[in-house]
């Protein structure tokens, strides 16, 4: 059975003293579910998180990881760097880190190898822009961004992988894809998985959807049968929201 998930990305948000009350604002509020809770602050709270969320159920990720184990590489922090702070969860891919910071997919495959190598768990996102959507082109584009980073890898390796589906017109708008729209395309991610790979596997990856979730539309989105959670950004930043996504399954 494929796990429910909900994780925070907190993006460019909170400084130290902020992060510090918003981490114990969710460890007071968070009562125990079969939900994996995860939250994502900035690196510079990785570590006073790790440490107040140690022994809890919420873990922490990192939002983004260089791909070489360690130097002249200004600015950037390893796997290495981050498991010796507690954090072996990693979100790579996201649709910021593409436009902003020219990632492409072909260095992905290269950050997701690093991830694994170090026996971290990937938060891998994905999906299309709005003028790819509008041009019916949805289904190929998030089928070769999967393909392109992700389809060197053994089906063992999968274990330690979860796909969050995150159409760049959801985020941060308020527009998000409507419950069959994210069910479409999780369907077409598991069938693009089971064509690869096979059912079992294809059966056995968390597929989180991304793009303005909210306590008001969590609910219908993850009843969807191949919905198995959420990729949550501006919703993230306020406990009591936050917990009321987790709530929704
Ligand atoms: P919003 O929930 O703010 O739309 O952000 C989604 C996201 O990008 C999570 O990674």
């Amino acid at each position: 059975m494929r796990k429910q998930i909900v994780a925070g990305n907190w993006k460019m948000n909170k400084d130290y003293v902020d992060s510090e009350i918003l981490v114990s604002k969710l460890l007071e509020t968070h009562q125990h579910s079969d939900v994996d809770v995860i939250i994502a602050p900035p690196f510079t709270n990785l570590l006073a998180a790790s440490h107040t969320l140690k022994s809890t159920s919420i873990a922490v990720a990192a939002q983004n990881m260089h791909f070489a184990e360690s130097g002249a590489y200004t600015g950037e922090i390893s796997a290495e760097m981050l498991k010796s702070v507690g954090v072996h969860t990693v979100i790579l891919g996201h649709s910021e880190r593409r436009a902003y910071f020219n990632e492409t997919d072909e260095l992905l495959a290269k950050k997701v190898d690093a991830a694994l190598a170090n026996d971290m768990r990937v938060i891998f996102c994905f999906g299309e822009e709005l003028t790819e959507r509008k041009a019916g082109k949805e289904n190929e584009v998030v089928e070769s961004q999967i393909k392109n980073a992700l389809f060197h890898l053994s089906e063992t390796s999968w274990s330690q992988i979860v796909l969050a589906y995150e159409p760049v017109w959801a985020i941060g708008t308020g527009e998000t894809a409507t419950p069959e729209q994210a069910q479409d395309m999780h369907a077409f991610i598991r069938k693009t998985l089971e064509n690869q790979y096979s059912a079992t596997l294809a059966d056995s990856v968390s597929i989180l959807y991304g793009g303005s979730v909210k306590p008001a539309n969590a609910k219908e989105i993850f009843s969807k049968p191949d919905v198995d959670g959420g990729l949550i950004g501006g919703a993230a930043l306020d406990a009591e929201m936050f917990n009321a996504i987790i709530h929704s399954f």
